[in-house]
């Protein structure tokens, strides 16, 4: 078979090294893909990265050129620019959820109406299409933490966190940058507990929850500084252990595949559930997403240990149920690598070199999925804001951390441009140690 997957990043090449270990896989493709994908790779891979994500009819030129069998959507804007109906009202086999029902992720107001209406659990919002209106509405609110966001999609940018009403009237304003995603915006209230991240598999009608992760999205340390579209992760987030939570999840999940269904809309793809778990276990949704997580696909992925072609082709013939999924028992951490000023100005690093990465891949347990990375003959150069991937697995936390740390300490970009956290994964750290 020959498999192409849409996105570029450290969870589209996370997809393509587990489609890779598939004996029914012959030759991997990637739009536009990176760099690092072919580096070391077990099956030959082929990267178009002149080629938008979004553009339908370069894309089927491809497929067919290449003789494509199956074409795996992966990223968030070709979903939501209906890629996936396109493909198949093209007789081309394609995983991931239509257009229709990625609207989970791209129009956050009718998520959340969605939400509401099949009696999920979430905090209190209301959407807005008019800043006076909201203006207004401000006025009213109790004090408290709210969260104003842009309804469309915004790049993992589109959530600003409010404490009082001056960040709330200029977070409204800001809603004005976002363009047409931030016509319509929501309010809503903060939720307080720790966050974390569930992944489901479905078919339409069945589904398979695996392995949990915690995404760790500040930039800084501490959890200090801007959001970015994420710093590192890990998996499993223990936050996530025992048999409330996991009921919940599991309610939640099939709740919203059934809800989909009456809504006349068949989920097939992956879908991810945000959640808060408060101090009593009660959960409660921050959103749901029509994709992997990146970083938390680079942890998650590589845990499965069915061929994932099967998977996938069990999903598009609605016979999930006939599959057992299996995932092996590590524990994974992912430090993600960012040029100097991400999620700021990042250009002064633009093509510098990256150093030190054969050396990082040699280290046992430990895998490097690219990002925004260049290959010129042997060497390598930054082509983007998220540079690398270094993951670490191991028995618990901190082999797992102490793996993907060493990896990482042998790279880094010239003249010191390499920025990356050094307390990814401290949730369980913290929970392992006080236990
Ligand atoms: P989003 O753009 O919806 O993915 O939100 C980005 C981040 O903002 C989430 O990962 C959460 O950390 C935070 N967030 C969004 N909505 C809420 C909420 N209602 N309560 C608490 N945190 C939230
Ligand atoms: N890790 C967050 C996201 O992929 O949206």
């Amino acid at each position: 078979m020959n498999i192409l997957i849409i996105g570029g990043g450290g969870r589209e090449h996370a997809l393509l090294s587990i489609y890779s270990t598939s004996s029914k896989v012959k030759k991997l493709f990637s739009i536009p893909g990176n760099d690092l994908m072919s580096f070391k790779a077990e099956k030959p891979v082929k990267i178009f990265p002149k080629i938008n994500p979004t553009d339908k009819n370069a894309i089927l030129n491809v497929v067919k050129k290449e003789k494509i069998d199956f074409v795996d959507v992966a990223q968030d804007n070709p979903l939501a620019e209906g890629m996936v109906d396109f493909l198949q009202s093209k007789d081309i086999k394609t995983f991931g959820p239509t257009k229709a029902a990625a609207q989970i992720e791209w129009n956050k107001e009718w998520s959340r109406d969605f939400m509401k209406k099949h009696h999920l659990p979430i905090p209190s919002y209301v959407a807005f299409s008019s800043i006076k209106k909201a203006k207004e509405y401000i006025q009213r609110l109790p004090k408290g933490g709210f969260f104003v966001k842009a309804s469309g999609l915004a790049a993992g940018k589109g959530a600003i966190r409010c404490d009082n009403k001056e960040e709330l009237l200029k977070a409204v304003e800001q809603m004005k940058t976002f363009g047409k995603s931030g016509k319509t915006f929501l309010i809503e209230e903060a939720l307080i507990g720790e966050e974390a991240s569930i992944y489901a598999i479905c078919d339409g009608k069945n589904f398979k929850i695996l392995k949990s992760a915690q995404d760790n999205k500040q930039v800084n340390n501490f959890d200090q500084g801007v959001n970015t579209g994420g710093m590192g992760a890990n998996s499993p987030a223990l936050v996530t252990s025992g048999v409330k939570v996991n009921k919940r999840i599991k309610q939640i999940i099939a709740m919203t595949i059934k809800g989909m269904r009456d809504e006349g809309i068949s989920y097939v793809g992956v879908l991810y559930l945000g959640i808060i778990i408060d101090k009593k276990k009660n959960l409660r949704i921050i959103e749901f997403n029509a994709r992997w997580g990146d970083p938390e696909a680079q942890v998650v992925l590589p845990g499965i240990k069915n061929d994932y072609v099967s998977i996938v082709e069990a999903c598009i013939k609605g016979d999930l149920n006939k599959i057992k999924i299996s995932e092996d028992k590590k524990t994974r951490v992912c430090v993600v690598g960012v040029s100097r000023g991400y999620p700021g100005d990042y250009s002064k690093v633009k093509n510098k070199e990256l150093f030190g990465l054969d050396r990082a891949t040699k280290i046992d347990g430990v895998e490097i999925y690219g990002a925004g990375i260049k290959r010129n003959g042997k060497r390598e150069f930054v082509d983007g804001g998220r540079v690398i991937n270094v993951v670490g697995e191991g028995d618990d936390i901190f082999e797992a951390r102490s793996r993907a740390y060493r990896a990482i300490s042998l790279i880094n970009i010239k003249d010191n441009n390499l920025h990356y956290r050094t307390d990814i994964g401290w949730r369980d750290v913290d929970r392992r140690l006080n236990r």
